[in-house]
């Protein structure tokens, strides 16, 4: 019997931010204020000289700026163009709240029929689209009413939901948020994303007001469509196995599914790599080049926990590396592709995988900006040329494989 089945997802993901271009959101605002400040930071670190060849580099203002970022917007056929010739059957990508309402209550029907149109483009591919409804950004509106701390905003978020799920309900079947601890974290209490916040109790109040909007979406997408999936994505990370740490570990991994209760039809899992309790990654052996710690196996003990606890479907809905170079992404890939199989052959339900990201893109995360490499295909920011990477080759080779013969002896 094959370990993967024929209905495996296989794919990548984006997100509406990170690669359209052209947005304006709370981000945007934030990256122009921010940007000069980024730079001066970046200039006291040291950086390989790979890094600072490449355009834009840390050192630029520019690198902070998300402005067209990969002009996906408007080229979204071609680049799904490429990543069906990569063997893809699915592709997860964000719809940006601030181009649907861009001002409290009015929707733009122009914007709905773009992200239409982009489902038909994966649909006319014989790619799954699968959906995230908030990958971090809101509308300038929402932020200056004060956000997802402004007690109104489930009903607002619900009322966005409504409008896009009328929209696109026929052709999807799969609906997510993304990371919505991890968000919480590093904009109420690091203070490091908009609205730059530093309070516990801002915290917790703006992590309840999230998961109620959660909530609210997952009863209204269910009544209209019980068939969809709806589910969360949160990042992950592994630590070492001391048994007090374990425990902290599974809390940080899992709150957000203990808070949404039952309102979650998959776990999905957003792992990159080992890590500390809090901050930062581990600080040995093999790295990224934003210095996290690669570490497959970590991918398996948290698959298996989650289905211990859960016992829902799982999705890898984000697992990458930034690798300007492109010398260790294809032994990443199959590294914890590895490891998946190794929790599916012990019966653990994993339906998909999704390399991040399918194109370079705008890191959000810390601020990076354009220099950290994520994608299977590279992007030349000046003159939007993509070029496919070679270890994507190797990711399709892979995917063709597990389609033909089961992945096993290729693993
Ligand atoms: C986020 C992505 C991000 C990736 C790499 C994830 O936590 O969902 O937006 O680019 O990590 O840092």
């Amino acid at each position: 019997m094959d370990l993967f089945p024929k209905s495996f997802f296989w794919g990548a993901g984006t997100s509406a931010h990170q690669v359209e271009g052209g947005n304006r959101n709370d981000w945007t605002e934030y990256e122009l204020q921010s940007a000069k400040r980024q730079a001066q930071i970046a200039h006291k670190k040291q950086w390989s000289d790979y890094i600072l060849q490449n355009y834009p580099n840390p050192l630029q203002e520019e690198n902070y700026i998300s402005g067209r970022a990969c002009d996906h917007y408007r080229r979204f056929r071609e680049d799904f163009d490429i990543a069906k010739s990569l063997g893809h059957n699915a592709h997860r990508f964000s719809i940006e709240w601030s181009r649907i309402e861009p001002e409290e209550g009015k929707f733009d029907e122009r914007e709905i029929g773009h992200y239409r149109e982009i489902i038909h483009a994966l649909r006319e591919r014989g790619m799954e689209p699968f959906v995230t409804l908030w990958h971090w950004t809101l509308p300038l509106w929402l932020r200056d009413k004060g956000g997802v701390e402004h007690e109104n905003f489930p009903k607002y978020f619900s009322s966005f939901v409504e409008k896009i799920h009328y929209a696109l309900k026929d052709d999807v079947r799969f609906w997510m948020i993304n990371e919505p601890q991890y968000w919480v974290y590093h904009a109420y209490i690091v203070g490091e994303f908009p609205p730059e916040k530093r309070s516990w109790r801002a915290a917790w109040r703006v992590y309840r007001n999230l998961l109620e909007g959660y909530r609210k979406i997952y009863r209204q997408l269910k009544s209209c469509d019980p068939h969809c999936s709806v589910g969360i994505a949160e990042s992950m990370g592994w630590m070492s196995p001391w048994p007090f740490r374990l425990a902290a570990q599974d809390l940080r991994n899992f709150l957000p599914f203990y808070l949404a209760r039952d309102f979650f039809d998959f776990v999905g899992i957003n792992y990159y790599q080992k890590k500390n309790f809090w901050r930062g990654s581990g600080e040995h052996g093999n790295v990224s080049d934003l210095g996290w710690e690669i570490y497959p196996e970590g991918i398996y003990h948290i698959i298996k926990k989650a289905y211990a606890k859960f016992r829902k479907p799982i999705y890898i809905t984000e697992s990458g590396i930034a690798d300007a170079r492109d010398e260790k992404r294809a032994q990443f890939i199959k590294g914890h592709l590895y490891w998946v199989a190794q929790a599916m052959r012990e019966g653990v339900d994993v339906r998909g995988y999704f390399y991040w990201s399918l194109l370079d893109n705008f890191e959000m995360p810390r601020l990076e900006g354009f220099w950290p490499r994520f994608g299977l295909v590279e992007v030349d920011y000046k003159t939007l040329e993509r070029k496919i990477r070679p270890s994507a080759q190797e990711y399709k080779n892979i995917i063709l494989q597990a389609k033909r013969s089961g992945v096993e002896e290729f693993l």
